[in-house]
């Protein structure tokens, strides 16, 4: 039991109260004994007034009262706590500092072991034209998750403002068919160290039939409005030193496979074809232009019956994007295979 005026705290230390308290301080206010006269005890309570509130509580359980560091003084993570400011005591008992938080962490490296070198891919700004559907919104979401800075750019700013918030990425309006569009996307958009130029259009027709509309189209989409692209992003790529730029191209517009298909299409993809083949072998420094074969993709454009989702069609297109210094420039592929012209 606690002796009168006196409490037992939570860690059962003895805590005084009442008179007993007022005795504590009087004693610390530097008097022998306890006034018994009226004038005493009235000098008394003027000096309890005058002896600042201490508790009494044995030291070596009063906590101290820290006021919170301002926001600027606070430890930036990964430094070492920068050293109290000589005030007075701020740590109980007094005694050697302790190593700051970090230091006691840190464990000597062993000597000898190389340094770590990161495995995560490199952010890079990628843009892809026609992705508000298909294959170029799929090649937009694999970029994104692979922790790229997507620009996904269509020429439909209803439908490309809809891709890009479901992807939580970047949309820029481009109409690869207008040269101002691409001019002033490109002055938007900035430098980008992925091209994917992935819109296109499937006119249909035979040389002799496929009305001039039709080959307009066809070539001012798929022909001009890569190269138009190309010329935009790729002289700051060259400048920068690296660049992949992927032309998405298809074996309907590949010599080696007939030319099939319909001839505006045909016509504007060997066109592509040759556009990739000339412009790799302008370009310097690890800068790479490819073209690829997506397959046959169940899209708007490839139709509910072909063999391929867009899941697997993105793949090569992906891998084209992200090559290694030492990856291939000026080729033609399917499946991540060269395929021939
Ligand atoms: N699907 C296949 O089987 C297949 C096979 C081989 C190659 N490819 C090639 O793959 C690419 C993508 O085709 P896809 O299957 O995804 O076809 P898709 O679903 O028809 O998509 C084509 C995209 O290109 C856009 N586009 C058309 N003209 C444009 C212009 N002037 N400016 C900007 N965007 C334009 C379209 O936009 P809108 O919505 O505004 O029309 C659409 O977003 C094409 O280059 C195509 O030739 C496809």
């Amino acid at each position: 039991m606690a002796e009168p005026g006196a409490e037992r705290d939570v860690r059962g230390e003895a805590r005084l109260t009442g008179r007993t308290y007022e005795r504590f301080c009087y004693l610390h206010g530097r008097r022998s004994k306890v006034p018994s006269s009226r004038a005493d005890r009235r000098g008394r309570a003027e000096r309890i007034e005058r002896v600042p509130r201490i508790s009494a509580r044995p030291l070596a359980t009063r906590r101290i009262a820290r006021s919170p560091a301002p926001e600027s003084a606070a430890p930036r993570p990964g430094r070492a706590e920068p050293e109290a400011p000589a005030r007075g005591p701020t740590r109980f008992p007094p005694g050697p500092r302790s190593p700051p938080r970090d230091a006691r962490r840190r464990k000597p490296k062993p000597a000898g072991r190389p340094p770590r070198v990161s495995c995560r891919r490199v952010r890079r700004t990628a843009l892809v034209t026609g992705a508000n559907r298909g294959i170029g919104v799929e090649v937009c979401r694999r970029l994104a998750a692979d922790g790229h800075d997507v620009i996904l750019t269509a020429r439909d700013p209803v439908a490309g403002r809809e891709a890009a918030r479901e992807l939580g990425v970047r949309f820029e309006m481009l109409d690869v068919a207008d040269g101002a569009s691409v001019t002033g996307c490109a002055r938007r958009a900035g430098p980008v160290a992925i091209l994917v130029n992935n819109a296109g259009v499937f006119p249909p027709g035979t040389v002799l039939d496929a009305p001039s509309e039709s080959w307009r189209e066809a070539i001012e989409t798929n022909f001009l409005g890569a190269l138009r692209c190309c010329r935009a992003f790729v002289p700051a790529m060259v400048e920068r030193g690296y660049g992949r730029v992927v032309n998405v191209s298809s074996g309907y517009g590949a010599f080696a496979e007939g030319l099939d298909g319909p001839a505006p299409y045909a016509v504007s993809k060997a066109a592509l074809n040759a556009l990739t083949k000339k412009l790799a072998s302008e370009v310097s420094g690890d800068v790479k232009v490819n073209a690829v074969c997506p397959g046959w993709v169940r899209t708007r454009m490839g139709g509910e019956g072909a063999e391929l989702p867009v899941e697997e069609a993105v793949e090569t297109i992906l891998w084209l994007s992200s090559l290694p210094a030492d990856g291939p420039n000026g080729g033609f592929f399917r499946d991540r295979a060269p395929i021939p012209w």
